[in-house]
């Protein structure tokens, strides 16, 4: 298969994101240009380490390499195993003009690179990512961090990779809760700004999750571009870059709410948001009664979380969410900002949205598990 090449532009601080199968094979080639001798050193964690890394070490070729694997899952994005990182990266001599990479899902790829922007004031890293949700969002457009108590990326740093290596194989050792948590973000670029893709991931969408990796690519390369050309107009979110919020205000309370345990995995929370964000779109007027039942629609017909229902255990009520949301960084003058949607592929930043609406559209959601 070949392998597609997305370009970040971003004036000097430009890069490739290669989609395909088969890059942790040619890493070396892929990775040696941008080396200034040939040694990386790699943050992996503990799952991904044993999956891949010896395949990424053969891949390296004359390249050396060393290693640090951390715990696997979300609470690894938090000071601790940061600071562990950025004292094993100075223990490994790791100069300025040397190479970090990142192999891993969101969790690595947001600790490595924000380590990445903070060693020695700034060193360069390229991501790996193993997860969907890292190939089509967290790997590209370098927001990197960690979590605070506070809540959810609230410490971290726009730091951009210099190459994304997103190999489609990796894909194959990945538990399907966690693929098709990552889908939530591939139906994310669909609903935000791209109706075509949409309808193409409604006839796609279960082949792809089966394993068809022609499909996959083309999902991941759509994906990519989407991301790539809003990061390209808009790095540092001034604008258009909250477009790929949309979700992600109920979904950050959501996960708060459920303590950032695999009860609720971030992708799944998305996918419950972005049902619940074409709901208040559709109470305020905004978008067709069909839209949000045609969200759900997709999302059940792949199996996925689509209602606050689907979320085991306990959880807040509605104005215990609101006050979650509240804490969100899109959280402007103590105003609220929500994506919304005039119809599926039509997002945008509504500022002023009634709180009385959305607090509507929870109470009944929550009924539901009732
Ligand atoms: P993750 O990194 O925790 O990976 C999920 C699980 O899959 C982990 O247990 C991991 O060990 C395992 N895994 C990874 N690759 C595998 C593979 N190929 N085979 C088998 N197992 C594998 O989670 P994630 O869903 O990739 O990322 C979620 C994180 O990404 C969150 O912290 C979220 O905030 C962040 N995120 C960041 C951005 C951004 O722009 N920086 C965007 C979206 C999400
Ligand atoms: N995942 C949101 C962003 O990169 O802006």
């Amino acid at each position: 298969m070949t392998i597609d090449t997305v370009r970040v532009e971003l004036g000097a601080r430009s890069y490739d994101v290669r989609i395909g199968e088969g890059l942790l094979e040619r890493a070396g080639e892929e990775i040696g240009p941008l080396l200034r001798r040939p040694r990386v050193a790699v943050v992996t964690d503990e799952t991904v380490s044993k999956l891949h890394l010896q395949a990424l070490r053969e891949g390296l070729g004359d390249v050396s390499m060393t290693a640090l694997a951390l715990p696997a899952g979300e609470a690894t994005k938090g000071w601790k195993e940061f600071s562990r990182t950025v004292e094993w990266l100075l223990g490994e001599k790791v100069e300025r003009r040397d190479i970090i990479v990142a192999l891993g899902g969101g969790v690595i790829g947001d600790l490595a690179g924000f380590a990445a922007a903070v060693l020695r004031r700034g060193v360069r890293f390229v991501q790996i990512p193993t997860t969907l949700l890292a190939q089509v969002d967290s790997s590209v457009g370098g927001k990197t961090g960690i979590n605070s108590p506070h809540g959810k990326n609230l410490i971290g740093a726009f730091h951009q990779p210099s190459l994304v290596l997103a190999d489609i194989g990796l894909l194959a050792t990945l538990p399907a809760r966690d693929f098709l948590a990552g889908y939530g973000e591939v139906v994310k670029y669909g609903l935000l700004g791209d109706a075509e893709f949409f309808d193409w991931l409604e006839a796609n969408g279960p082949a792809l999750a089966a394993g068809d990796a022609a499909l996959r690519q083309h999902a991941v390369r759509r994906s990519v571009e989407m991301k790539a050309g809003i990061v390209a107009r808009d790095e540092t979110e001034e604008g258009e870059r909250a477009l790929l919020n949309l979700g992600h205000t109920f979904c950050h309370a959501l996960e708060a709410a459920t303590g950032y345990s695999d009860r609720l995995l971030h992708g799944e929370g998305v996918a419950i948001g972005c049902a619940l964000a074409f709901e208040v779109s559709q109470r305020l007027g905004l978008c067709a009664q069909e839209a949000p039942s045609r969200v759900r629609a997709h999302l059940k017909a792949m199996g996925m979380k689509c209602d606050l229902a689907d979320i085991p255990g306990d959880l807040p009520g509605a104005e215990g969410l609101l006050q979650l949301m509240a804490q969100d960084k899109k959280v402007q003058d103590g105003r609220l900002r929500f994506i919304l949607a005039r119809a599926i592929g039509d997002a945008f930043v509504a500022d002023d949205v009634d709180t009385g609406v959305v607090r509507s559209v929870l109470e009944e959601a929550l009924a539901q598990r009732r």
